[in-house]
């Protein structure tokens, strides 16, 4: 890595469909977060490049259910996301936007060059077509049952139950997402990649390294998994990949006779890369070729493990093929996060957005990105709780870390007026400390960001279990040299944690320079402080996470995703006649009085008016409403149903209630107050 002359770092451009949520942060965002914050701080070129994916299916399925055009649903989410990152500290160079008029002429530009070298095939074939919708029907717009694993939702481009790539015509039993219907087959004409070509290179690019017969990168490096889902894609044999397709949203395929077409999303959101560092480039003052067409820089793509297959082997096919372009060095993605015992899922709402975390936890940005870094996916999918981020937010982040930073800089001020006491430092605790640098660099090198973070973390154990074992604060009385030593020598352990830490808590690492009154963190081993030097005040670095909270935090999962589960209606009954209907009694009637039925959970005894008589109906509405609450309410009463025995009371009608698909039993009220024995018809 060190023979390289600047690093182009990569992180997966989102889908500007919905807002980010802590899955997205644990695959890409936070792993190339720390890693450039690692690399700036060493001093290394660093370019950091992410945007908004604006276009594909995922888009436009969108804008159509909700009854907008795509670019609202782009302008939107792009508006969210980009807010959410830059609160929460992803610290793009830039984050650009593929709709941009600079990524669409990137792109197109990019397929006439490939174009000229002779990269596509050019093929007439049947597709899938929506007859109804007008419409080709690739990618997201068909599902149907994976014929490798039954999943029944499979989509024409991928199952994301088995991971098996796919083209709608393997689709068993194939339906049209935009009308539901079956589709038909129409001819079409497309740009294919003829993948099946690029094998015998992409083999040993990616088992051996090697590329045109040279060292390209240690493919040791790259993560098992990644590897394994490459070869299982190789060697199932690669097959031409349509890299057009008929829509009208995307960057049009720039050639005659391709009207109505545009590029695959998989074509042209890599290229957004691209188009990121031109257009960073452009507001720098800075050579966007040195960043892509230069042996000395180092490409690294962060992305989660769904988007392996893209920047493995798709998109290296296409750089390679367009001859003048770098290849990325390492693609180390993440596997997924689940949360609370299930799947993150955007469609059934389980998920915690990083928006809302942070409107509701200004403050504890960097609890996050600690819990988080503790979990990540590395190389097996990990799980997020609650009651995990409070364990560690308590027990490791208040208790270890905070405790302390929080000991050393009072003590300071409690016995020195806040500045370093004149002293020497030991040494032996120091040279301990200063390994974790190496520590933390050797596992960062490698992407093994949890063992970095908690070699960082050692750094604050080594201090806090350095003031237990010398507790300065009872030496003071008996034996003040020894006393200003420890907490001299605390202090610069409290200046080498605020640099470790820095890639992982940069909030904190500032804090913890501004509370020492030092520079902010660098990857020096030298430290700053020396006697006499001037603390500022003490302040808190965490808080604790309570109990409520964690329990509201669950609720709150829980209620969305009831919220956004479909409603399963009962079916619909056969038809009838009006002179049915006309045989119903519905009038309206006031109940008078209700009690609960004895020994019966669900069961009240009502008295009601009928405008005609009073009379007694029993009703199994006990579980939702108390007979306090409904006297007085207004119901519709089928009147003239035959009186029937329940529990040894005569019930003379039925109350009309609407019960939901949870079995929730409501009062169909009357809008307004109307005579009791009103008709309802
Ligand atoms: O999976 C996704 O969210 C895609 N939008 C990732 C694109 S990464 C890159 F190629 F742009
Ligand atoms: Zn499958």
């Amino acid at each position: 890595m060190s023979a390289y002359k600047r690093h182009l770092i990569t992180a997966a451009l989102p889908y500007a469909n919905g807002p980010i949520h802590l899955g997205h942060l644990a695959g890409a965002y936070l792993p190339s977060d720390i890693y450039v914050r690692y690399l700036r701080l060493k001093g290394k070129d660093v370019l950091f490049v992410c945007g908004s994916d604006e276009h594909g299916a995922a888009i436009t399925i969108k804008a159509k259910k909700e009854g907008i055009t795509p670019q609202e649903v782009v302008d939107r989410y792009d508006a969210i996301i980009r807010k959410s990152f830059a609160d929460f500290g992803i610290d793009f160079d830039i984050y650009h936007r593929t709709s941009s008029e600079l990524h669409h002429e990137t792109a197109s530009n990019y397929f006439l060059e490939l174009l000229e070298k002779d990269a596509f095939t050019v093929q007439e074939s049947e597709q899938y077509f929506d007859a109804e919708a007008n419409q080709f029907l690739a990618d997201r717009y068909i599902t149907g049952t994976c014929p490798k694993c039954g999943n029944e939702n499979a989509y024409g481009d991928q199952c994301e139950s088995c991971g098996s790539a796919l083209s709608p015509t393997d689709l068993i039993d194939p339906k049209s997402t935009l009308s539901g219907s079956q589709p038909i087959l129409k001819t079409t004409k497309h740009w294919y990649l003829p993948m099946q070509n690029h094998e015998q290179w992409l083999k040993e690019w990616i088992n051996q390294g090697t590329l045109d017969g040279k060292q390209h990168h240690n493919p040791k490096e790259w993560k098992n998994h990644v590897v394994g889902q490459c070869n299982s894609w190789i060697d199932g044999g690669l097959q031409p990949r349509a890299m057009t397709r008929d829509l009208d949203w995307g960057v049009r395929v720039p050639v005659e006779g391709a009207e109505g077409k545009v590029l695959y999303v998989w074509l042209d959101a890599p290229i957004g890369y691209i188009s990121a560092t031109k257009q960073w480039a452009i507001d720098n003052g800075k050579n966007w070729e040195d960043y892509w067409k230069d042996e000395e820089t180092r490409l690294v793509h962060f992305i989660g493990k769904d988007n392996i297959v893209f920047h493995c082997i798709i998109f290296p096919i296409l750089l390679k093929a367009h001859g003048e372009f770098i290849l990325p060095e390492n693609v180390p993605a993440n596997e997924f996060l689940n949360l609370e015992g299930q799947k993150l899922s955007t469609s059934r709402n389980w998920a915690v957005w990083l928006h809302e975390y942070l409107e509701e936890y200004p403050d504890r940005i960097d609890a996050l990105r600690y819990c988080i870094t503790s979990i990540l996916p590395e190389n097996k999918d990990s799980e997020f709780t609650w009651a995990d981020f409070q364990a560690r937010n308590n027990n490791e982040l208040v208790a270890i870390l905070g405790n302390f930073v929080n000991r050393a800089v009072v003590l300071t001020h409690k016995y020195f007026e806040g500045k370093v006491p004149t002293s020497d430092f030991d040494h032996s605790v120091l040279d301990e400390v200063k390994t974790h640098y190496g520590k933390v660099s050797e596992n960062l090198d490698k992407f093994n960001f949890r063992q970095a973070l908690s070699e960082a973390m050692n750094v604050a154990r080594i201090g806090n279990k350095y003031l237990a074992d010398n507790e300065p604060w009872k030496t003071i009385k008996t034996d003040e040299t020894a006393a200003k030593k420890v907490i001299a020598t605390s202090l610069v352990i409290a200046e080498h944690l605020k640099n470790v830490i820095a890639p992982f808590l940069p909030n904190t690492s500032a804090k913890l320079a501004q509370m020492l009154n030092v520079p902010q963190a660098s990857w020096n081993t030298e430290n700053t402080i020396a006697s006499g030097h001037q603390l500022n005040p003490a302040q808190l670095l965490f808080t604790k996470f309570e109990d409520e909270e964690v329990e509201k935090q669950v609720n709150k999962l829980k209620e969305a995703a009831a919220a956004a589960k479909p409603i399963e209606l009962e079916p619909a009954k056969p038809e009838t006649t009006f002179d049915v209907f006309q045989k119903l009694d519905i009038r309206i009637a006031t109940i008078l009085e209700a009690e609960k039925v004895a020994k019966t959970k669900k069961l009240l005894k009502l008295k009601v008016d009928t405008g005609m008589d009073e009379r007694t109906v029993v009703s199994g509405i006990a579980e939702f409403y108390s007979p306090e609450e409904i006297i007085g309410k207004q119901v519709c009463l089928l009147a003239n149903l035959a009186p029937r025995d329940i529990k040894g009371i005569t019930s003379q009608g039925m109350i009309l209630m609407a019960e939901s698909p949870d079995g929730k039993l409501s009062f169909t009220l009357p809008e307004s107050t109307v005579p009791n024995g009103t008709s309802v018809s």
